[in-house]
């Protein structure tokens, strides 16, 4: 057998390519039997600052036809193939190399490279989908000029879109027709992309700063045009942010968006032809909920935002990918702050972080946002690489401030602009710009794992002197066992931590405003001079304010300390923070008891201080939502040396209906004063009364009384759109009566014909809390509504069974492991990178008792031993099983 490190890739072996490839012109003809003839011919030249070398360019799933040197046929093409390489040696200086490829389009359920859809063909080339369309050298830092014309059936695919502009088309025999297009950038071969498709079209035009006009389109299924109007408004909002924050406009003529059912993941940035999961692209009021609203906001602007961080400016390997992923979600994190509330958008990242991210770094799968090394790149669109390299942006942003920040990006865009660069310049941009120094900094990119960050204090009421001793450690990974058998050695050490701080009196006024603590050292102490403010008793320090770092805090807060804060702190996310700390901290008190034999119990200082929330809740009803929303299964479980999902599941329950019981009048009052009047609409105002209304309405529904479960039935037949409507559902579908059979027929029903809603009815049976869970899943893989091939359906019903149904996920029989490894066995030979993505789930099996390891370990095997396993499985199996 190979050992398990023999296919990784090391980014210290980073080479700058041979030859560069300034032109490519390709001829890509779709033939009515469903396969595909592409034409490439490529103007190489050889890359003067590195030895010369042959040409080599990556190929998958073609089959070769012709090859040619500037117009000489090369006979017996395939000869110069080797292990998925075309190797050409004694090539002119300048050259054109010319082939020839048949690909089966139709054939790939991978859905990368070019692909058929039900509406047409598209292509997803990041990140290495390219090569399965034509021979080429596959790597971001090789920049191109792209001229593409496309063939096929005029009837069947009315649309012929590339990236760029349309410069000619025309009729040809047969009924077919062409369209030639040309994009004035050069770019990496992943931001190339191509549609042949039969679709709707949203015009709009959005006239620049410097006063350009373009035309905006989106493309979409037919008959769906009402359902993006939605997107083309988020599509304009960016544009316009992206101009008032960042000085940057689009740079292009006219910009695309093309949705498209099947899709492995949220949506790609193609140079001016965004190719969207029609997810993030289609809304109306009856079929989307706030939720999806906001997340099509949030992907809309993303995918705009890549054009310059991502596309202007790219990456030069994959080894840097947070370069544009970790700056591109601070973006949209940042648009959507300045669009909804600033707090709760900060709430829900940081709650999206622990439900993610930490866990990947306490995982197998533990990774710096900037890895050494890895097997197959599409394992690493990671949290990680996402989210915490936004964090590390942000940090850097709070180190640096607003201005030097824009100056930093300013510097970026000055220095970089249409090249293929690293982590590196980018911080040496910020760094440059700001005078900061970041070079301790840097460690954030290359160190895997969550920092601990512990914190005393100590008070001196005599002198007023109060000190905050902060110490960081940081747990080794993974990841750094797994170097070190690679051979390849590193030295950890302490990182730049930026502590946003502020602090309190014994009534909850703040006598330090946030103040940004800097803890470079693996201890320091900071002292504050309090003596003119007459403390009769320590401060309450309100510590990591707005979570200015990624890392878990350790400090002894009293029960009441917290609920102080939970009242008082200035800083709204401390002031959830709090609530979030108080609650784990009793929760996991009731789970240990639970396991020692005896009943929970809610102490009076929690209903009371979450009845002073809710007290409060009219002044900001989305704030509210999120503070009375307790910590999830998974989250206690991540913070027990051995995860019990039995108990956490019983005592979540317990807190629940509680405080239910407790705050009933409260919770009934906020179901009548925040009806909300008037057409739906998808503003941050009425959201947040939506979210607080239904959350309300979950707490009542703990209380199995059939008064209320007809008001969440009415809720859920009534209701005008989709948020209301699904809260009811979702409610009624979770609660052990007859009207969950009632919920669950009337609602499939009525939306059998709407994929995306389909989903909805999905994910609901995936997460019920219910006894027949597992077995209703199974059931529902053989339903009309799933198909294997769509990775929305996958996602929605088996991904969701796992990584959100911790109870059933984790059943002591083992079954809902053997169900997940059957599932992952089917998929991957159908699509690798959704089964990879399934088989995350199992990150976490060796924080089980030894009952689930043993059956968990077996599922594992049973796909590791799986004959033809794909990289991108193994490599997560892999490391599971290390
Ligand atoms: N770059 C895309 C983004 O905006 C991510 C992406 C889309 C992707 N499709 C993909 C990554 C397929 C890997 C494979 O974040
Ligand atoms: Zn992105």
């Amino acid at each position: 057998m190979k050992n398990s490190f023999s296919r990784a890739i090391h980014l210290r072996d980073y080479r700058a390519p041979a030859w560069w490839v300034d032109e490519v012109e390709l001829d890509v003809s779709i033939a009515d039997d469903g396969h595909a003839e592409v034409a490439a011919t490529l103007s190489l030249r050889r890359n003067e600052a590195v030895p010369a070398a042959p040409l080599q360019l990556d190929g998958e799933a073609l089959e070769l036809l012709a090859l040619a040197v500037d117009g000489r046929a090369l006979p017996a093409p395939a000869s110069f193939v080797r292990d998925g390489r075309l190797e050409l040696a004694d090539l002119p200086a300048r050259c054109r190399l010319s082939t020839r490829v048949r690909i089966r389009p139709d054939l790939n359920t991978t859905l990368s490279g070019f692909y058929r859809s039900k509406d047409g063909y598209f292509t997803q080339c990041e990140a290495e989908g390219f090569r399965r369309i034509t021979w080429f050298p596959d790597r971001p830092d090789v920049m191109s000029r792209y001229t593409v014309t496309l063939h096929a059936n005029r009837e069947r695919f009315p649309d012929l879109l590339a990236n760029g502009n349309r410069v000619a088309e025309g009729e040809e025999e047969g009924g077919r027709h062409w369209a030639r297009w040309v994009d004035p950038f050069p770019k990496p071969c992943y931001l190339f992309a191509m549609v042949a498709a039969k679709l709707d079209r949203l015009d709009d035009t959005f006239t620049t700063a410097s006063g350009r006009t373009v035309d905006l389109a989106i493309y979409v299924e037919p008959g769906k045009l009402d359902q993006c109007g939605f997107a083309m408004h988020a599509l304009k909002k960016s544009m316009r942010w992206d101009e008032r924050r960042f000085g940057l406009e689009l740079d292009l003529d006219r910009y695309m968006i093309v949705a498209v059912g099947d899709f492995n993941m949220g949506a790609m940035e193609n140079k001016g032809l965004n190719i969207f999961n029609t997810k993030y692209v289609l809304a109306r009021p009856d079929i989307a909920t706030d939720v999806d609203y906001m997340n099509i906001d949030r992907v809309v602007a993303h995918e705009y935002f890549h054009n310059w961080t991502g596309n202007r400016v790219t990456c030069r390997d994959w080894f840097q990918l947070s370069l544009k992923e970790g700056l591109t979600v601070f973006r949209d994190q940042e648009y959507g702050s300045d669009e909804y509330s600033r707090a709760v958008q900060r709430i829900q990242e940081v709650r999206g972080l622990r439900a993610a991210q930490f866990p990947e770094d306490a995982g197998p799968m533990a990774h710096p946002i900037r890895p050494a090394s890895y097997e197959e790149i599409n394992n690493f669109y990671t949290a990680t690489v996402y989210e915490k390299g936004a964090e590390v942006v942000r940090m850097i942003h709070t180190l640096l401030g607003e201005d030097g920040f824009r100056r930093g990006m300013d510097l970026y865009f000055e220095r970089h602009d249409g090249q293929a660069v690293t982590c590196d310049d980018f911080v040496s941009a910020m760094q440059d710009a700001s005078g900061v120094d970041l070079a301790q900094f840097r460690r954030w990119y290359e160190q895997a794992g969550t920092p601990r960050l512990g914190a005393r204090t100590a008070f001196d009421a005599a002198t007023g002197r109060w000190t905050l001793t902060l110490e960081q450690s940081n747990p080794e990974t993974a990841y750094e066992r797994r170097l070190q058998e690679e051979g390849l050695r590193f030295e950890r050490g302490p990182l730049h931590i930026p502590v946003a701080l502020g602090l309190l009196d014994a009534h909850g006024r703040e006598i330090l405003p946030t103040t940004v603590l800097s803890l470079t050292e693996a201890s320091g102490r900071f002292e504050f001079d309090l003596s003119a403010h007459g403390l009769k008793a320590a401060p309450l320090p309100s510590l990591l304010r707005n979570f200015s770092a990624p890392v878990a805090l350790d400090y002894q807060y009293g029960d009441s300390d917290l609920a102080t804060l939970m009242a008082h702190d200035s800083d709204e996310f401390n002031r959830w923070e709090a609530g979030q700390r108080l609650a784990t901290r009793l929760m996991l008190a009731g789970v240990a008891q639970v396991q020692a034999g005896s009943e929970a119990a809610v102490p009076d200082l929690f209903v009371d201080a979450f009845a002073a929330v809710l007290a409060k809740a009219d002044a900001d009803p989305a704030f509210a939502a999120e503070a009375l929303t307790l910590p999830s299964e998974a989250w206690l479980g991540d913070q027990m040396t051995v995860i019990d999902p039995d108990a956490i599941h019983r005592v979540r329950t317990l807190f629940r209906r509680t405080l239910a019981e407790r705050l009933r009048s409260q919770f009934e009052a906020l179901l009548v004063r925040h009806e909300v009047a008037g057409a739906y609409a998808p503003e941050p105002a009425a959201m947040g009364r939506r979210a607080l209304r239904n959350l309300a309405l979950g707490y009542l529904m703990t209380l199995d009384d059939s008064a209320l479960q007809l008001k969440a039935l009415s809720q859920f037949r009534d209701a005008d759109n989709m948020t209301d409507q699904f809260a009811a559902f979702s409610l009624l579908a979770h609660s052990d009566t007859p009207l969950r059979e009632v919920a669950l027929n009337e609602f499939y029903a009525r939306w059998k014909d709407e994929a995306l809603v389909v989903d909805k009815w999905l994910a609901v049976q995936a997460t019920s809390p219910l006894s027949d869970a597992r077995a209703r899943v199974r059931e529902l893989m053989v339903h009309e509504a799933f198909d294997l091939k769509n990775p929305n359906k996958v996602y929605a019903l088996v991904r969701t069974f796992c990584a959100a149904n911790p109870l059933h996920f984790h059943a002591a029989d083992g079954s809902g492991y053997a169900y997940a490894a059957g599932v992952i066995r089917e998929l991957d030979p159908v699509n690798p990178q959704v089964a990879s993505r399934v088989a995350r789930a199992f990150d976490r099996w060796r924080r089980f008792d030894d009952g689930r390891q043993a059956y968990a370990r077996r599922a594992l095997e049973s796909i590791r031993d799986l004959p033809g396993l794909s990289a991108d499985v193994a490599e997560v199996v892999g490391r599971a099983l290390a």
